[in-house]
């Protein structure tokens, strides 16, 4: 047999198991949110112990990377379980309004989790709203809805969105109350857009999360090492430099995302090379590739033409040496690099589109030119990561998407 190949195959592995390095795992233990997780628990026990008496709505702020989404996950767990041993029917349901991001599509979301199909046309929101709670009061079952990333969905449909969210569920006098929610947002910037009806109640239930230390960092990955590694593959030295640049102490995002992605990254290299160690250095090539601004699971989110139509515009970027370039220009390299990837290019109108909602998700910013270009032109610009960072990670991701 090829040797090379049967090396490949045979030779020690350093990864036990990958995944748990991924963002969507979710891990038993979450060090240094055990009086988050006791919060919400203090919150919601009220719809454990007198069900349907009050509809909770509890907000979840906190900076990027803090585990907002990585604990209410986990107590939806917990809850769902604890109920079950109860008796009661409680079913929690994660919604990411980056994905879903209009009213109808989180409703579709929350129909599926009670594997309720309803027909994509010809329903509005307050029927299928009714429709959820018929299925609700037919089988005695309360649900306790996550809004992840509810910055995301007020901005782009409005505060409205929430109110008429909130208020079909609960606008019925001697129902039960069966709706419950946690909103996770990144900060209370949105509050003012919100109805007051929604905002006094919730004012009084906010669980806040910090940027992690690099202390706390350590704890979390040193959890992780145990469970994605082998045996003594990644050492002290190694985390202390991940540690060191993410924490919020030390200078760092305090983002345990940006952490988790630097060991895996450095995982990687370290496998490719074929070192049985993971050493400081492979943590220094890792970190060449990703910026604590760079939100992977955003860009991996994007529809195929909306990636193509970034890279085009971060290549422009990078050829021009400016700090913005014109919609136009973009719009010719976005050509050639639909070409490039053998995909044809979508019209102007849908373009614009692209980079509206690119904007919203703080993926670019724009701004209207002014002298010295003719006439009125959109102006695009990268606002945080590196272009060559952002063009290398987004032909990583095309390339999965293609393959
Ligand atoms: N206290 C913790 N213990 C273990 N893993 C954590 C902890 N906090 C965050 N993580 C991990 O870090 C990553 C980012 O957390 P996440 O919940 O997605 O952050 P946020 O939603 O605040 O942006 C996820 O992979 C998550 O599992
Ligand atoms: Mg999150």
């Amino acid at each position: 047999m090829h040797e090379i190949i049967r090396r490949a195959f045979e030779g020690p592995t350093i990864f036990r198991d990958e995944s748990k390095l991924f963002p969507d795992y979710i891990p038993f233990y979450l060090p240094h949110r055990e009086a988050q997780l006791q919060s919400l628990a203090r919150y919601f026990r009220v719809i454990l112990d007198k069900p349907g008496s009050v509809s909770q709505k509890v907000i979840i702020t906190g900076p990027v990377g803090t585990g907002k989404t990585v604990v209410s996950k986990r107590f939806g767990l917990e809850v769902e379980k604890y109920a079950a041993d109860k008796n009661l029917k409680l079913r929690y349901v994660h919604v990411n309004c980056h994905r879903d991001r209009t009213l109808f599509l989180v409703m579709r979301r929350i129909a599926e989790v009670l594997s309720c199909p309803i027909p994509s046309r010809g329903l509005s929101s307050q029927e299928i709203m009714h429709l959820l709670r018929d299925i609700l009061e037919h089988e005695d079952m309360y649900l306790l809805i996550a809004l992840d990333e509810v910055d995301y969905l007020v901005r782009t449909a409005g505060g409205d969105v929430l109110y008429d969210l909130i208020r079909i569920t609960e606008d019925e006098v001697d129902m039960k109350c069966r709706f419950n929610y946690i909103l996770i947002m990144r900060d209370l910037s949105i509050i003012p857009a919100l109805d007051r009806s929604i905002t006094s109640a919730l004012m009084h239930n906010i669980i806040r999360f910090s940027p992690y230390t690099s202390g706390q960092i350590m704890d979390i990955l040193r959890d992780r090492v145990n469970e994605a590694f082998e045996p003594g593959v990644v050492g002290h030295e190694t985390l202390k430099l991940i540690s060191d640049i993410t924490g919020f102490d030390t200078g760092g995002p305090g983002d345990a995302r940006y952490a988790l992605e630097l060991l895996w990254r450095a995982g990687r290299y370290a496998e490719q090379e074929g070192y049985s160690r993971v050493m400081p250095d492979h943590v220094r090539k890792a970190k060449r590739d990703i910026h604590p601004s760079l939100r992977t699971e955003v860009i991996d989110s994007l529809a195929v033409h909306e990636k193509l139509l970034l890279l085009a515009i971060v290549r422009s970027l990078r050829k021009s040496g400016r700090a913005y370039i014109s919609l136009g220009m973009a719009e010719r390299e976005y050509k050639l690099v639909c070409e490039e990837w053998n995909e044809r290019p979508r019209r102007h109108t849908q373009v614009w589109e692209y980079v509206q909602s690119m904007k919203r998700s703080g993926i670019l910013m724009t701004r209207i030119s002014g002298p010295g270009y003719r006439g009125k032109t959109t102006l695009i610009s990268l606002p945080d990561v590196p272009t060559e960072i952002m063009e290398r990670y987004l032909i990583e991701s095309l390339r999965r998407l293609k393959s």
